[in-house]
């Protein structure tokens, strides 16, 4: 153990990695939320890290009225987001210079032509576009023939959501790689770029301890949580269209399945994890539209308060309908169609407005088959149900892991006593604030594709909630007090099978 005089760990320095090569990021959609919250400050931070080249060029592209200047002017207040209070002068000045405006309808073929003449070599089109426009702009680079990798690479970063339901991804997808292969597409799930989320297959894959009790004899259930304090404010036009589970179960969550579930992968080559990714998502069983009622629980948050603010009914949020049915809470219970996961329940959950933020993955081993102490107090020998051991993912915030074991309580008897082996990312790592989209922007510049997601993992997840969504056309959500936990439902889904949920916020 690296413990230093002070009684604290030393704290290790991130990994470091070879500037990505010389590219053009193609923006569109520049002037938007995304670009300005949370690709600049990413640029700023991969910059700040040596991770872009010299040769590194940014152009937005956006129908507004605007030029080079315009845009660098728009884009300084979000230039400053290191995570250690500093605004980055000199190396905002240096990322600043290499911003360029194309203004462009992205439904006119001149935007693009103009646009491809302007390219040079190496270039990657990051789509931060209202999902409607995905087709469009990738068919029409392909015309302008901006996809064309004779002079450099050529790739197309396409964000969340890719369609709306399995159909449409289907169609999208015919529509894109009708243009452009596979290897030339990066679609974007933001949980991807987590440290925690990519620290799952660490954990699994390079810890004999782990992988050697990850089946059905040893664990007894999977929860996958991502719960927010955020109230839908004012993405009401387009939540209410959208609702938790498509905004979050087929992708963030099942990604998090994903990395739990998954085989070994053959290799850590990009395609060889993404096989065992899609495969893992392919076994998640369907739920038969009788089933969904038992399977899948909905909620709505009424009037309530989170972190000591009021919050109003989802109903009452701006551009919500009053007769809306959509849900801000999901729970599901899956189950992984393979020989390592059969019998296994994996209990899904997310939902806005709740109790606490917390995305986290718990994986609860199966009790001690016999308990032979017979000195807890007030308990008959032999009927003593010990707590099962834990091991609990921290995804966010105060990211780490937390293995709960049982140990001796100290003294004259032999009382078995949780504790955990609590491991916090922070004690022992330098940390700076980083968005998540560092990782997603270098793996893109260098051509790796392993934190992307293929055409057939995407309509996994769709095929898997394709029930569901049919189901929840009718009905409504259960209401849940913001602030609370969720509807009591979920709770009850738990219940059922003798379970309950890990404690939010905890
Ligand atoms: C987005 C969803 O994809 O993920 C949002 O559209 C959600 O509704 C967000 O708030 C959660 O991401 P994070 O990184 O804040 O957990």
């Amino acid at each position: 153990m690296s413990v230093n005089g002070s009684g604290e760990y030393e704290k290790l320095a991130p990994s470091k990695a070879a500037p990505a090569p010389p590219a053009t990021l193609v923006i569109f959609g520049a002037m938007g939320d995304l670009a300005r919250r949370l690709l600049i400050p990413s640029i700023l931070n991969l910059w700040h890290d040596g991770l872009l080249a010299d040769g590194f060029e940014i152009i937005g592209v956006s129908y507004h009225d605007a030029d080079d200047e315009a845009l660098r002017n728009t884009l300084d207040e979000f230039a400053s987001n290191k995570g250690d209070g500093e605004t980055e002068g000199p190396e905002w000045t240096a990322i600043r210079e290499r911003i360029h405006y194309h203004k462009g309808d992205f439904k006119d073929d001149a935007t693009y032509t103009s646009l491809a003449g302007k390219l040079k070599g190496n270039a990657a089109f990051y789509l931060a576009t209202a999902p409607s426009f995905f087709g469009t702009i990738v068919e029409k680079l392909a015309a302008a023939k901006a996809l064309d990798e004779a002079d450099g690479f050529r790739r197309v970063m396409i964000e969340k959501p890719f369609g709306t339901d399995l159909a449409s991804a289907q169609e999208l997808n015919k529509r894109i790689l009708a243009c452009v292969p596979e290897s030339q597409i990066f679609r974007l799930d933001h949980f991807l770029g987590k440290e925690t989320v990519q620290n799952i297959m660490v954990a699994r894959f390079a810890n004999t301890l782990f992988e050697a009790v990850w089946n059905n004899h040893y664990i007894d259930h999977v929860q996958i949580t991502a719960a927010e304090t955020v109230a839908v404010g004012s993405r009401g036009s387009f939540y209410d269209a959208t609702g938790a589970l498509r905004d979050m179960v087929p992708n963030h969550l099942f990604q998090l399945l994903a990395m739990i579930a998954m085989e070994p992968p053959n290799s850590f080559a990009a395609e060889a994890i993404r096989d065992e990714k899609a495969k893992v998502m392919k076994a998640v069983r369907a739920p038969a539209p009788s089933e969904v009622h038992d399977v899948a629980v909905r909620g709505r948050y009424a009037a309530g308060e989170t972190e000591g603010k009021p919050v109003k009914a989802y109903l009452e949020e701006d551009n919500v309908p009053a007769d809306s049915r959509t849900e801000t809470y999901a729970a599901l219970k899956l189950e992984v169609e393979t020989w390592r996961w059969a019998g296994v329940p994996f209990y899904l959950r997310t939902g806005k407005a709740l109790t606490a933020r917390d995305t986290h993955i718990v994986v609860q081993f199966k009790p001690v088959p016999f308990a032979q102490f017979h000195t807890v107090p007030g308990a008959a020998p032999g009927t003593v149900r010990l707590p099962p051991n834990r091991l609990l993912f921290q995804i966010q915030p105060n990211e780490g892991i937390d293995f709960e074991i049982l140990v001796k309580r100290p003294g004259p008897t032999v009382e078995p006593v949780k504790v955990g082996l609590d491991f916090a990312y922070a004690d022992r790592f330098e940390l700076g604030k980083r968005t998540g989209y560092e990782t997603l922007l270098y793996d893109a510049l260098i051509g790796d594709q392993t934190l992307f997601q293929r055409a057939d993992m995407i309509e996994a997840g769709w095929a898997a909630i394709a029930p569901v969504q049919e189901a929840w056309k009718e009905g409504a959500p259960e209401d849940y007090p913001a602030g609370s936990a969720g509807p009591v439902g979920a709770d009850v889904l738990l219940a059922r099978d003798g379970r309950h949920w890990y404690e939010l916020g905890k």
